[in-house]
C-alpha cells in the first residue's frame, strides 16, 4: 500500500482518495464470459494426468447471426476444447476420427515423443474415417500451444479444426495478471454461413494463402472482454489461421510482451502492437488504461507480408474492450528479467541453407531449395548435433517457418532471446536459426505455416538418428494428394 499512500491524498473531503493496488481487486464480474472455450471432462482421477476424449466430426455451429455452418470440429465446437495442464503432467487423448477424410493431430510446439507428433506418413499413418488413435505424452515445457490436423491441413484447419493447449508453470509471477487465452482464426464463409470451397481463389489462393472472410476470437465474431482500468490481464494469443497474419493494436495502449512460443522470453518488452504470424503465439501483459465506463476496440491491422497484403485494405475490429465504471487501480510492476536463456553453442555446428522457393506453371509449386516436399530427401542428423540454418526467402511472400519437435533460437542480436518453434521470414530477406537435436530421435517436419504453402510443397522433414540404436527403416515422404 505504500505506493497508494504516496499517490493518494487529494487532501480532506470524505471520498476515499487512495487507489487500490491491482492485486487487491478482482477482474470485473463476468469479465471473460464471452471468451470461455469448452473444457473437456478429465477422465483420470490422478491430478497429474489429463485424460480426455476428442472426436473430429462435422457439426453445425453458429458463427454468423441467423446461420449455421457445417464446420469441421473437435467435439462439436469451433474452436475445439481448450486443453490445460501443468508442466510435468501426463496427457492422454483418446482420439476418434468421424470426419469424411483421414486426419491426424499435431501438438504444435509441444515436445512430444516422435511417434506422437501426428505427421502423416512420417510419424504415423493417417487415421482413416472411423479410425481411432491414442496420443500420450508428458508436458516438458510451460507455454501457450495449440493442436490441429496435419493432413490436408489448409482445408481442415480452415474449416475449424484447432484448439488451444495451455501448459501452466505454477512459479510464474502473479504480477502478469489473470490469464485469458485469445485463439485467433478466420473462416471463409459465404453470406449464408456456408464454407467456401477448399480451393477458393485458385492459384492465387495458393500463392497468397487463403484468408477467411470472418475473423473469430475463440470462435466468436467481435466478442466483449470486460476490464478495469489498471487491473492487468495476461493475454495468451494464438494464431490458428491457415494464412492470415495478425497485427493487433489497441488505441491508447501498449503491451508488455513476455514471450511467445515456448513461454517466457529472457526479458519483457514494451511494444506498441502484437504481431502473431500463422502458428506463432504471443504472451503479453495488457494493462487497461481507458477511462472507466468507456469502450475500445482491439483491431486487426493489415501487415506487409508480400504482394497485395496491405493494398486497399483497412483495419477490422476483433474484440470489444469494455472498461467498467469501477475506480482505476494501480498496476503491478512487471519484472524486466524473466528467464535465463543460454545461447546455443554453435562452435561445432553443421551449417545448411534452406532456400524457400516458389515455381509457377499451370499450378503453384512451392518448395525448399527448389524441391517440393514429395520430391525431397530428409536431412540426416546425428542425435546430439547442433545445426545452424540460414533460411533464405527470395520470394515475393513472407513465410512463417515452423520446425517440429525442437525449439530453436534466432541468431539476431537485436531480438530479445527466446525459444521459438515458428518464426516469420519476411519476403526478400533471410534469417539464421540454431537448433540442438539433443533428444527424441526420429523423423520431424519443417514447413511454412501458411498452410496453403505447406500443402503446395513448402515442407520437408529430417531424421535425427541415434547412432547407438539399430538402424531403422526410413519413412517415405507422404504423398501429395
Ligand atoms: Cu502447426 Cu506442422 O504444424
Ligand atoms: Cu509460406
Amino acid at each position: 500500500m505504500s505506493a497508494a499512500l504516496v499517490l493518494g491524498g487529494c487532501g480532506g473531503g470524505d471520498a476515499p482518495s487512495s487507489p487500490l493496488a491491482a492485486h487487491e481487486v478482482s477482474q470485473p464480474a463476468g469479465w471473460d464470459d464471452e471468451l470461455k472455450m469448452p473444457v473437456p471432462e478429465d477422465l483420470n482421477p490422478d491430478p497429474h494426468v489429463l485424460e480426455v476424449e476428442l472426436e473430429a466430426r462435422v457439426a453445425d455451429v453458429a458463427l454468423l447471426p441467423g446461420t449455421t455452418t457445417p464446420a469441421w470440429t473437435y467435439n462439436g465446437t469451433v474452436p475445439g476444447p481448450m486443453l490445460r495442464a501443468t508442466v510435468g503432467d501426463r496427457v492422454i487423448v483418446h482420439f476418434k476420427n468421424s470426419l469424411p477424410e483421414a486426419t491426424t493431430i499435431h501438438w504444435h510446439g509441444i515436445r512430444v515423443p516422435n511417434e506422437m507428433d501426428g505427421a502423416p506418413g512420417v510419424t504415423q499413418e493417417p487415421i482413416a474415417t472411423g479410425g481411432e488413435f491414442r496420443y500420450e505424452f508428458v508436458l516438458k515445457d510451460a507455454g501457450t500451444y495449440w493442436y490441429h490436423p496435419h493432413t490436408d491441413s489448409s482445408t481442415q484447419v480452415g474449416r475449424g479444426l484447432y484448439g488451444a493447449f495451455i501448459v501452466d508453470d505454477p512459479s510464474d509471477p502473479k504480477e502478469f495478471g489473470d490469464d485469458v487465452v485469445l485463439l485467433l482464426s478466420d473462416i471463409g464463409l459465404d453470406e449464408n454461413g456456408q464454407l467456401v470451397p477448399a480451393d477458393s481463389g485458385g492459384n492465387f489462393g495458393d500463392l497468397f494463402g487463403r484468408e477467411g472472410s470472418t475473423l473469430l476470437v475463440n470462435g466468436k465474431v467481435l466478442p466483449t472482454l470486460k476490464v478495469r482500468n489498471g487491473k492487468q490481464q495476461r493475454w495468451r494469443v494464438i494464431n490458428a489461421s491457415r494464412a492470415r497474419y495478425y497485427n493487433l493494436r489497441l488505441r491508447n495502449h501498449r503491451f508488455m510482451r513476455l514471450g511467445g512460443d515456448n513461454g517466457l522470453a529472457a526479458r519483457s518488452a514494451d511494444v506498441y502492437n502484437l504481431i502473431v504470424t500463422p502458428g506463432e503465439r504471443a504472451d503479453a501483459v495488457f494493462t487497461p488504461a481507458d477511462p472507466p465506463g468507456t469502450r475500445n476496440l482491439l483491431r486487426w491491422v493489415p501487415t506487409e507480408r508480400g504482394y497485395g497484403s496491405t493494398y486497399n485494405r483497412s483495419s477490422e475490429p476483433m474484440l470489444n474492450i469494455e472498461t467498467v465504471a469501477d475506480a482505476p487501480v494501480l498496476p503491478e510492476p512487471i519484472p524486466a528479467e524473466l528467464r535465463t536463456i543460454e545461447p546455443i553453442d554453435i562452435t561445432n555446428a553443421t551449417h545448411r541453407t534452406l532456400d524457400l522457393t516458389i515455381a509457377i506453371a499451370s499450378t503453384v509449386e512451392m518448395g525448399v531449395n527448389g524441391v517440393p516436399y514429395w520430391q525431397s530427401k530428409p536431412f540426416d542428423i546425428a542425435l546430439g548435433d547442433t545445426e545452424v540454418w540460414r533460411i533464405v526467402n527470395n520470394t515475393d511472400f513472407s513465410h512463417p517457418f515452423h520446425l517440429h519437435g525442437y525449439f530453436f533460437q534466432v541468431l539476431d542480436e537485436n531480438r530479445v532471446p527466446e525459444w521459438k518453434d515458428t518464426v516469420n521470414v519476411p519476403n526478400k530477406s533471410e534469417l539464421t536459426i540454431a537448433v540442438r537435436f539433443d533428444e527424441r530421435p526420429g523423423a520431424w517436419m519443417y514447413h511454412c505455416h501458411i498452410l496453403d504453402h505447406a500443402e503446395a510443397g513448402m515442407m520437408g522433414h529430417l531424421v535425427v538418428r541415434d547412432p547407438s540404436a539399430p538402424p531403422a527403416a526410413e519413412p517415405p515422404p507422404a504423398h501429395h494428394h
